[in-house]
Protein backbone atom coordinates (compact mmCIF):
# COMPACT_ATOMS: atom_id res chain seq x y z
CA UNK A 1 0.00 0.00 0.00
CA UNK A 2 1.68 3.24 -1.26
CA UNK A 3 1.50 6.66 1.76
CA UNK A 4 -0.48 8.78 -0.73
CA UNK A 5 -2.69 6.04 -3.06
CA UNK A 6 -6.04 7.32 -1.06
CA UNK A 7 -7.23 9.88 -4.36
CA UNK A 8 -6.03 8.00 -7.30
CA UNK A 9 -8.34 5.73 -9.03
CA UNK A 10 -6.20 3.80 -11.59
CA UNK A 11 -2.76 1.96 -11.15
CA UNK A 12 0.45 4.10 -11.87
CA UNK A 13 2.09 2.63 -15.25
CA UNK A 14 4.29 -0.49 -13.71
CA UNK A 15 7.23 0.71 -15.34
CA UNK A 16 6.87 4.45 -14.16
CA UNK A 17 5.92 3.16 -10.72
CA UNK A 18 9.77 1.63 -10.52
CA UNK A 19 10.87 4.41 -12.43
CA UNK A 20 9.94 6.98 -9.67
CA UNK A 21 11.31 5.02 -6.75
CA UNK A 22 14.04 6.23 -4.55
CA UNK A 23 14.58 3.18 -2.43
CA UNK A 24 17.07 1.74 -4.24
CA UNK A 25 19.39 5.02 -3.16
CA UNK A 26 17.86 6.78 -0.04
CA UNK A 27 17.82 3.29 1.72
CA UNK A 28 21.26 4.30 2.93
CA UNK A 29 19.32 7.09 4.78
CA UNK A 30 17.48 4.42 6.95
CA UNK A 31 19.79 4.98 9.88
CA UNK A 32 18.54 8.84 10.30
CA UNK A 33 15.42 8.07 9.20
CA UNK A 34 14.86 5.88 12.42
CA UNK A 35 16.95 8.44 14.38
CA UNK A 36 14.14 11.27 12.98
CA UNK A 37 11.22 9.19 13.94
CA UNK A 38 12.38 8.65 17.21
CA UNK A 39 12.46 12.26 17.66
CA UNK A 40 9.04 12.65 15.92
CA UNK A 41 7.21 9.39 18.01
CA UNK A 42 8.74 11.45 21.39
CA UNK A 43 7.29 15.16 19.90
CA UNK A 44 3.75 12.90 19.28
CA UNK A 45 3.79 11.70 22.63
CA UNK A 46 4.13 15.25 24.34
CA UNK A 47 1.15 16.68 22.98
CA UNK A 48 -1.02 13.42 23.10
CA UNK A 49 -1.04 12.23 20.14
CA UNK A 50 0.62 8.82 21.02
CA UNK A 51 0.19 7.32 24.34
CA UNK A 52 3.10 6.14 26.07
CA UNK A 53 2.07 2.88 25.68
CA UNK A 54 2.41 3.88 22.16
CA UNK A 55 5.82 5.46 22.09
CA UNK A 56 6.88 2.35 23.90
CA UNK A 57 6.01 -0.06 21.37
CA UNK A 58 6.89 2.83 18.85
CA UNK A 59 10.23 2.84 20.42
CA UNK A 60 11.09 -0.80 20.43
CA UNK A 61 10.47 -1.37 16.94
CA UNK A 62 12.69 1.62 15.49
CA UNK A 63 15.28 -0.39 17.84
CA UNK A 64 14.43 -3.34 16.49
CA UNK A 65 14.47 -1.97 13.06
CA UNK A 66 17.94 -0.84 13.82
CA UNK A 67 19.01 -4.13 14.83
CA UNK A 68 17.92 -5.72 11.61
CA UNK A 69 19.71 -3.08 9.65
CA UNK A 70 22.73 -3.53 11.30
CA UNK A 71 22.91 -7.64 11.72
CA UNK A 72 20.37 -8.70 8.56
CA UNK A 73 21.69 -7.87 5.24
CA UNK A 74 18.48 -8.97 3.52
CA UNK A 75 16.40 -7.03 5.75
CA UNK A 76 16.30 -3.96 3.04
CA UNK A 77 15.35 -6.23 0.16
CA UNK A 78 11.67 -5.22 0.04
CA UNK A 79 10.16 -5.22 -3.38
CA UNK A 80 7.16 -3.08 -2.65
CA UNK A 81 9.35 0.34 -0.69
CA UNK A 82 8.95 3.44 -2.68
CA UNK A 83 11.58 5.25 -0.50
CA UNK A 84 12.88 5.05 2.87
CA UNK A 85 10.50 6.76 4.70
CA UNK A 86 7.67 4.20 3.22
CA UNK A 87 10.24 1.12 4.14
CA UNK A 88 10.77 2.94 7.53
CA UNK A 89 5.88 2.51 7.81
CA UNK A 90 5.70 -0.86 6.53
CA UNK A 91 8.35 -2.15 8.95
CA UNK A 92 6.71 -0.19 11.88
CA UNK A 93 2.97 -1.48 11.02
CA UNK A 94 4.93 -5.28 11.06
CA UNK A 95 5.99 -4.83 14.55
CA UNK A 96 4.50 -2.19 16.39
CA UNK A 97 0.67 -2.28 14.80
CA UNK A 98 -1.44 0.22 14.62
CA UNK A 99 0.77 2.88 16.39
CA UNK A 100 3.18 2.16 13.24
CA UNK A 101 0.46 3.89 11.18
CA UNK A 102 0.24 6.98 13.71
CA UNK A 103 3.12 8.18 13.36
CA UNK A 104 3.18 10.03 10.22
CA UNK A 105 0.60 12.56 11.75
CA UNK A 106 2.20 15.86 12.23
CA UNK A 107 5.08 15.01 9.07
CA UNK A 108 5.63 14.98 5.75
CA UNK A 109 8.58 13.14 3.82
CA UNK A 110 9.51 16.61 2.32
CA UNK A 111 10.81 17.72 5.65
CA UNK A 112 12.03 13.95 6.33
CA UNK A 113 14.00 13.71 3.22
CA UNK A 114 15.01 17.19 4.10
CA UNK A 115 15.90 16.35 7.55
CA UNK A 116 17.74 12.87 6.54
CA UNK A 117 19.69 13.92 3.58
CA UNK A 118 21.11 16.88 6.14
CA UNK A 119 21.76 14.10 9.06
CA UNK A 120 23.67 12.06 6.48
CA UNK A 121 25.61 15.42 5.29
CA UNK A 122 26.50 16.04 9.13
CA UNK A 123 27.86 12.84 10.03
CA UNK A 124 29.62 12.33 6.59
CA UNK A 125 31.10 15.87 7.06
CA UNK A 126 32.31 13.65 10.83
CA UNK A 127 33.77 11.16 8.88
CA UNK A 128 35.65 12.75 6.06
CA UNK A 129 37.61 15.20 8.65
CA UNK A 130 38.28 11.39 10.81
CA UNK A 131 40.29 10.84 6.52
CA UNK A 132 41.49 14.14 6.14
CA UNK A 133 43.21 14.14 9.09
CA UNK A 134 45.09 10.97 8.87
CA UNK A 135 45.90 12.10 5.19
CA UNK A 136 47.50 15.36 6.88
CA UNK A 137 48.96 13.25 9.63
CA UNK A 138 50.71 11.20 6.68
CA UNK A 139 52.20 14.31 5.12
CA UNK A 140 53.05 16.17 8.48
CA UNK A 141 55.02 13.26 9.24
CA UNK A 142 57.06 12.77 5.63
CA UNK A 143 57.53 16.88 5.83
CA UNK A 144 59.60 15.63 9.58
CA UNK A 145 61.21 12.84 7.67
CA UNK A 146 62.46 14.91 4.92
CA UNK A 147 64.36 17.45 7.72
CA UNK A 148 66.11 20.02 5.37
CA UNK A 149 66.37 17.91 2.09
CA UNK A 150 65.80 20.66 -0.88
CA UNK A 151 64.17 20.25 -3.85
CA UNK A 152 63.50 22.17 -6.70
CA UNK A 153 59.81 24.24 -6.70
CA UNK A 154 58.28 24.57 -10.06
CA UNK A 155 56.75 27.68 -11.64
CA UNK A 156 55.38 27.01 -15.13
CA UNK A 157 56.68 23.55 -14.56
CA UNK A 158 60.04 25.06 -15.05
CA UNK A 159 62.58 24.54 -11.60
CA UNK A 160 62.11 28.12 -10.23
CA UNK A 161 64.33 28.20 -7.16
CA UNK A 162 65.14 25.64 -4.20
CA UNK A 163 62.77 24.73 -1.30
CA UNK A 164 62.83 22.15 1.36
CA UNK A 165 60.78 18.72 0.01
CA UNK A 166 58.99 19.55 3.74
CA UNK A 167 57.97 23.17 2.65
CA UNK A 168 56.26 21.10 -0.64
CA UNK A 169 54.45 18.71 1.25
CA UNK A 170 52.86 21.64 3.75
CA UNK A 171 52.07 23.36 1.13
CA UNK A 172 49.06 20.19 0.45
CA UNK A 173 48.80 20.34 4.50
CA UNK A 174 47.53 24.11 3.95
CA UNK A 175 45.29 23.25 1.28
CA UNK A 176 43.46 20.04 3.10
CA UNK A 177 43.09 22.01 6.63
CA UNK A 178 41.44 24.45 4.36
CA UNK A 179 39.26 22.06 3.19
CA UNK A 180 38.87 20.72 6.53
CA UNK A 181 37.66 23.94 7.68
CA UNK A 182 35.32 24.74 4.73
CA UNK A 183 33.38 21.33 5.56
CA UNK A 184 33.40 22.64 9.36
CA UNK A 185 31.37 25.78 7.88
CA UNK A 186 29.31 23.63 6.05
CA UNK A 187 28.60 21.97 9.04
CA UNK A 188 27.61 24.68 11.13
CA UNK A 189 25.68 26.26 8.23
CA UNK A 190 23.42 22.65 7.91
CA UNK A 191 22.84 22.12 11.22
CA UNK A 192 19.15 23.55 11.55
CA UNK A 193 16.29 20.84 12.31
CA UNK A 194 13.51 21.18 9.52
CA UNK A 195 11.35 18.60 11.58
CA UNK A 196 7.71 20.85 12.10
CA UNK A 197 7.97 22.20 8.54
CA UNK A 198 5.60 20.16 7.50
CA UNK A 199 4.91 19.35 3.72
CA UNK A 200 5.48 23.38 2.89
CA UNK A 201 3.56 25.42 5.40
CA UNK A 202 4.47 23.85 8.89
CA UNK A 203 3.47 21.13 10.61
CA UNK A 204 -0.24 21.07 11.53
CA UNK A 205 0.04 19.80 15.13
CA UNK A 206 1.67 21.79 17.51
CA UNK A 207 4.76 19.69 17.31
CA UNK A 208 7.80 21.40 20.22
CA UNK A 209 10.36 22.16 17.65
CA UNK A 210 12.35 23.50 19.91
CA UNK A 211 12.59 20.00 21.60
CA UNK A 212 12.60 17.45 18.70
CA UNK A 213 15.94 19.68 17.35
CA UNK A 214 17.90 19.43 20.95
CA UNK A 215 16.67 15.37 20.13
CA UNK A 216 18.32 15.31 17.29
CA UNK A 217 21.27 17.62 18.30
CA UNK A 218 20.66 20.37 16.14
CA UNK A 219 21.65 23.86 16.75
CA UNK A 220 17.79 24.84 16.73
CA UNK A 221 14.58 24.65 14.61
CA UNK A 222 14.84 26.09 10.60
CA UNK A 223 13.39 29.14 10.69
CA UNK A 224 10.87 29.12 7.41
CA UNK A 225 9.21 26.06 6.49
CA UNK A 226 9.03 26.87 2.59
CA UNK A 227 12.77 27.11 2.53
CA UNK A 228 13.43 24.30 4.91
CA UNK A 229 11.20 21.59 2.73
CA UNK A 230 12.81 22.99 -0.53
CA UNK A 231 16.75 23.75 0.67
CA UNK A 232 19.38 22.13 -0.87
CA UNK A 233 22.25 24.43 -0.21
CA UNK A 234 23.78 22.13 2.22
CA UNK A 235 24.18 19.84 -0.13
CA UNK A 236 25.89 22.04 -3.02
CA UNK A 237 28.29 23.40 -0.27
CA UNK A 238 29.09 19.71 0.95
CA UNK A 239 29.49 18.52 -2.35
CA UNK A 240 31.21 21.71 -4.02
CA UNK A 241 33.86 21.05 -0.82
CA UNK A 242 34.62 18.00 -1.68
CA UNK A 243 34.90 19.18 -5.14
CA UNK A 244 37.55 21.72 -4.31
CA UNK A 245 39.22 19.01 -1.87
CA UNK A 246 39.52 17.02 -5.44
CA UNK A 247 41.40 19.32 -7.10
CA UNK A 248 43.64 19.65 -4.23
CA UNK A 249 43.94 15.76 -4.26
CA UNK A 250 43.97 15.91 -8.38
CA UNK A 251 47.16 18.34 -8.09
CA UNK A 252 48.75 15.86 -5.37
CA UNK A 253 48.54 13.05 -7.26
CA UNK A 254 49.39 14.86 -10.96
CA UNK A 255 52.92 16.12 -9.27
CA UNK A 256 53.53 12.37 -7.56
CA UNK A 257 52.74 11.09 -11.03
CA UNK A 258 55.20 13.16 -12.60
CA UNK A 259 58.21 13.36 -9.65
CA UNK A 260 58.34 9.16 -10.08
CA UNK A 261 58.63 9.26 -13.41
CA UNK A 262 62.01 8.08 -14.26
CA UNK A 263 62.73 11.11 -15.90
CA UNK A 264 62.34 12.89 -12.24
CA UNK A 265 63.20 9.85 -10.09
CA UNK A 266 61.97 11.91 -7.02
CA UNK A 267 59.31 8.99 -5.38
CA UNK A 268 59.55 5.53 -5.31
CA UNK A 269 55.58 4.42 -5.17
CA UNK A 270 54.67 1.51 -3.51
CA UNK A 271 53.98 -1.64 -4.84
CA UNK A 272 50.68 -1.69 -3.04
CA UNK A 273 49.54 1.16 -4.76
CA UNK A 274 50.54 -0.20 -8.48
CA UNK A 275 49.82 -2.52 -11.09
CA UNK A 276 52.00 -3.63 -14.05
CA UNK A 277 51.27 -3.51 -17.68
CA UNK A 278 49.42 -6.98 -19.33
CA UNK A 279 51.41 -6.16 -22.09
CA UNK A 280 54.81 -4.76 -21.05
CA UNK A 281 56.78 -6.64 -18.68
CA UNK A 282 58.85 -3.97 -17.08
CA UNK A 283 55.57 -1.55 -16.12
CA UNK A 284 54.97 -0.37 -13.12
CA UNK A 285 51.91 1.88 -13.36
CA UNK A 286 50.99 4.74 -10.56
CA UNK A 287 47.09 3.25 -10.98
CA UNK A 288 45.51 4.64 -7.34
CA UNK A 289 46.85 8.14 -7.98
CA UNK A 290 45.65 8.01 -11.68
CA UNK A 291 42.37 7.30 -9.98
CA UNK A 292 42.34 9.43 -7.60
CA UNK A 293 43.11 12.61 -10.12
CA UNK A 294 40.39 10.76 -12.42
CA UNK A 295 38.03 10.38 -9.61
CA UNK A 296 37.88 14.41 -9.03
CA UNK A 297 36.25 14.85 -12.06
CA UNK A 298 33.07 12.96 -10.24
CA UNK A 299 33.32 15.62 -7.49
CA UNK A 300 32.89 18.47 -9.80
CA UNK A 301 30.39 16.58 -12.07
CA UNK A 302 28.07 15.86 -8.52
CA UNK A 303 28.59 19.95 -7.82
CA UNK A 304 27.40 20.68 -11.53
CA UNK A 305 24.29 17.92 -10.94
CA UNK A 306 23.13 19.43 -8.15
CA UNK A 307 23.22 23.55 -8.65
CA UNK A 308 21.76 22.23 -12.11
CA UNK A 309 18.74 20.63 -10.45
CA UNK A 310 18.06 22.93 -8.45
CA UNK A 311 18.28 26.46 -10.47
CA UNK A 312 14.73 27.19 -11.84
CA UNK A 313 12.64 24.95 -9.20
CA UNK A 314 9.67 26.89 -7.93
CA UNK A 315 9.16 26.71 -4.24
CA UNK A 316 8.91 24.70 -2.22
CA UNK A 317 9.33 20.44 -2.53
CA UNK A 318 9.35 19.26 -6.26
CA UNK A 319 9.89 15.71 -7.51
CA UNK A 320 13.63 16.77 -8.80
CA UNK A 321 14.60 17.10 -5.36
CA UNK A 322 14.56 13.48 -5.38
CA UNK A 323 17.92 13.54 -8.10
CA UNK A 324 19.71 15.79 -5.39
CA UNK A 325 20.37 12.49 -3.32
CA UNK A 326 22.63 10.28 -5.67
CA UNK A 327 25.00 12.87 -6.53
CA UNK A 328 25.83 13.55 -2.50
CA UNK A 329 25.94 9.71 -1.81
CA UNK A 330 28.54 9.24 -4.57
CA UNK A 331 30.61 12.33 -4.17
CA UNK A 332 30.52 11.52 -0.10
CA UNK A 333 32.22 7.78 -1.53
CA UNK A 334 34.60 9.01 -3.66
CA UNK A 335 35.88 11.36 -1.50
CA UNK A 336 36.44 9.33 1.17
CA UNK A 337 37.70 6.77 -0.99
CA UNK A 338 40.18 9.23 -2.58
CA UNK A 339 40.97 10.53 0.87
CA UNK A 340 41.86 6.88 2.23
CA UNK A 341 43.91 5.95 -0.71
CA UNK A 342 45.78 9.26 -1.24
CA UNK A 343 47.08 8.31 3.08
CA UNK A 344 48.27 4.88 1.79
CA UNK A 345 50.24 6.00 -1.07
CA UNK A 346 51.87 9.10 1.31
CA UNK A 347 52.13 6.63 4.49
CA UNK A 348 54.64 4.78 2.29
CA UNK A 349 56.14 6.36 -0.36
CA UNK A 350 59.88 7.08 -0.57
CA UNK A 351 60.96 10.09 -1.60
CA UNK A 352 65.09 9.95 -2.92
CA UNK A 353 66.11 13.28 -1.01
CA UNK A 354 69.52 12.95 -2.07
CA UNK A 355 68.46 13.25 -5.95
CA UNK A 356 66.19 15.96 -5.00
CA UNK A 357 68.79 17.90 -3.51
CA UNK A 358 71.01 17.10 -6.04
CA UNK A 359 68.30 18.27 -8.42
CA UNK A 360 68.00 21.70 -6.55
CA UNK A 361 72.06 22.51 -6.91
CA UNK A 362 71.54 22.18 -10.96
CA UNK A 363 69.67 24.81 -13.29
CA UNK A 364 70.35 28.53 -12.10
CA UNK A 365 67.93 28.21 -9.13
CA UNK A 366 70.32 30.45 -7.65
CA UNK A 367 70.30 33.06 -10.29
CA UNK A 368 67.71 34.60 -8.18
CA UNK A 369 69.87 34.87 -5.05
CA UNK A 370 72.74 36.02 -6.83
CA UNK A 371 70.69 39.14 -8.77
CA UNK A 372 69.76 39.97 -5.14
CA UNK A 373 73.52 39.82 -3.59
CA UNK A 374 74.44 42.29 -6.65
CA UNK A 375 71.20 44.40 -5.03
CA UNK A 376 72.63 44.14 -1.96
CA UNK A 377 75.57 45.84 -3.09
CA UNK A 378 73.20 49.04 -4.38
CA UNK A 379 73.00 47.69 -8.18
CA UNK A 380 69.22 48.41 -8.59
CA UNK A 381 67.58 45.17 -9.15
CA UNK A 382 66.29 45.56 -12.61
CA UNK A 383 70.08 46.24 -13.72
CA UNK A 384 71.34 43.01 -11.35
CA UNK A 385 68.74 41.39 -13.19
CA UNK A 386 70.20 41.64 -16.18
CA UNK A 387 73.56 41.14 -15.14
CA UNK A 388 73.17 37.71 -13.42
CA UNK A 389 70.99 36.74 -16.60
CA UNK A 390 74.09 37.32 -18.68
CA UNK A 391 76.75 35.47 -16.71
CA UNK A 392 73.77 32.38 -16.96
CA UNK A 393 73.75 32.86 -20.65
CA UNK A 394 77.48 32.36 -20.84
CA UNK A 395 76.93 29.53 -18.27
CA UNK A 396 74.59 27.77 -20.82
CA UNK A 397 77.84 28.50 -23.68
CA UNK A 398 79.88 27.01 -21.55
CA UNK A 399 78.19 24.03 -19.91
CA UNK A 400 78.92 25.52 -16.10
CA UNK A 401 76.94 27.05 -12.93
CA UNK A 402 77.39 30.37 -12.24
CA UNK A 403 79.71 29.03 -8.73
CA UNK A 404 81.52 27.52 -11.30
CA UNK A 405 82.55 31.10 -12.78
CA UNK A 406 86.00 32.40 -11.45
CA UNK A 407 85.70 36.47 -9.42
CA UNK A 408 87.76 37.67 -13.27
CA UNK A 409 84.90 35.90 -15.11
CA UNK A 410 82.09 37.30 -13.35
CA UNK A 411 83.80 40.35 -12.94
CA UNK A 412 83.48 41.07 -16.69
CA UNK A 413 79.50 41.06 -16.03
CA UNK A 414 79.57 43.55 -12.86
CA UNK A 415 82.53 45.20 -10.92
CA UNK A 416 80.67 44.31 -7.77
CA UNK A 417 81.20 40.87 -7.73
CA UNK A 418 83.48 39.75 -5.09
CA UNK A 419 84.77 36.28 -3.13
CA UNK A 420 81.79 36.17 -0.72
CA UNK A 421 79.06 35.74 -3.94
CA UNK A 422 80.19 32.24 -3.87
CA UNK A 423 78.89 31.57 -0.49
CA UNK A 424 75.89 33.46 -1.08
CA UNK A 425 74.93 31.19 -3.56
CA UNK A 426 75.35 27.81 -2.41
CA UNK A 427 72.31 25.65 -1.57
CA UNK A 428 72.03 26.71 2.07
CA UNK A 429 72.84 30.17 1.39
CA UNK A 430 69.88 30.45 -1.11
CA UNK A 431 67.34 28.44 0.68
CA UNK A 432 68.20 30.76 4.18
CA UNK A 433 67.74 34.34 2.64
CA UNK A 434 64.07 32.93 2.47
CA UNK A 435 63.80 34.01 5.51
CA UNK A 436 60.23 35.38 5.99
CA UNK A 437 56.95 34.16 7.31
CA UNK A 438 56.06 31.59 5.19
CA UNK A 439 59.33 31.50 3.43
CA UNK A 440 61.15 28.07 2.90
CA UNK A 441 64.34 29.14 4.92
CA UNK A 442 65.15 26.16 7.64
CA UNK A 443 64.05 27.93 10.51
CA UNK A 444 60.66 28.84 9.01
CA UNK A 445 59.54 25.74 8.08
CA UNK A 446 60.54 24.36 11.40
CA UNK A 447 58.18 26.31 12.92
CA UNK A 448 55.58 26.17 9.82
CA UNK A 449 56.01 22.55 10.22
CA UNK A 450 55.56 22.61 14.36
CA UNK A 451 52.31 24.80 13.90
CA UNK A 452 50.98 22.39 11.32
CA UNK A 453 51.01 19.22 13.44
CA UNK A 454 49.31 21.77 16.09
CA UNK A 455 46.40 22.77 14.32
CA UNK A 456 46.11 18.60 13.21
CA UNK A 457 46.56 17.65 17.23
CA UNK A 458 44.01 20.44 17.98
CA UNK A 459 41.22 19.17 15.36
CA UNK A 460 41.82 15.50 16.18
CA UNK A 461 41.45 16.59 20.01
CA UNK A 462 38.10 18.14 18.81
CA UNK A 463 37.37 15.53 16.67
CA UNK A 464 37.43 12.73 20.02
CA UNK A 465 35.68 15.07 21.96
CA UNK A 466 32.55 15.47 19.32
CA UNK A 467 32.60 11.57 18.77
N1 LIG B 1 11.66 10.12 -1.99
C1 LIG B 1 11.35 11.49 -1.94
C2 LIG B 1 12.62 12.34 -2.16
O1 LIG B 1 13.67 11.83 -2.08
C3 LIG B 1 10.75 11.83 -0.60
C4 LIG B 1 9.87 13.02 -0.62
C5 LIG B 1 8.63 12.74 -1.37
N2 LIG B 1 7.71 13.83 -1.31
C6 LIG B 1 6.73 13.98 -2.18
N3 LIG B 1 5.99 15.02 -2.04
N4 LIG B 1 6.54 13.13 -3.17
O2 LIG B 1 12.55 13.50 -2.45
Amino acid sequence: MKMWSGRARLPLDPEFEQWQRSFVFDKRLLAHEIAASRAHARALTRIGVLSTTELTSLLQALDRIQLSLERDPQFLDDSEAEDVHHFLERRLVEFAGDAGLKLHAGRSRNEQIATDLRLFVRATIDEIHVHLLSFLEALAAKAQAAGDAAMPAHTHLQPAEPVLVAHWLLAYAEMLLRDHSRLSDCRARLNFCPLGSGAVAGATLPIDRDAISRDLEFTAPSANSIDATSDRDFAVEFVQSLAVLGTHLSRWAEEMIVFSTREFGWVRLPEAYSTGSSAMPQKMNPDALELIRGKSARLVGAATALLVTIKSLPLAYNKDLQETQEPVFDAAATAIESLKHAAGVMRSCEFDLARMSAAAQLGFMNAMAAATYLSRKRIPFRSAHKIVGKAVSHCLQQGCELGDLSLEQLRQFSPEFDQDFYSAITLDAVLGCHDVAGGTAPARVHSALQQIQQRISALQEALHAHA
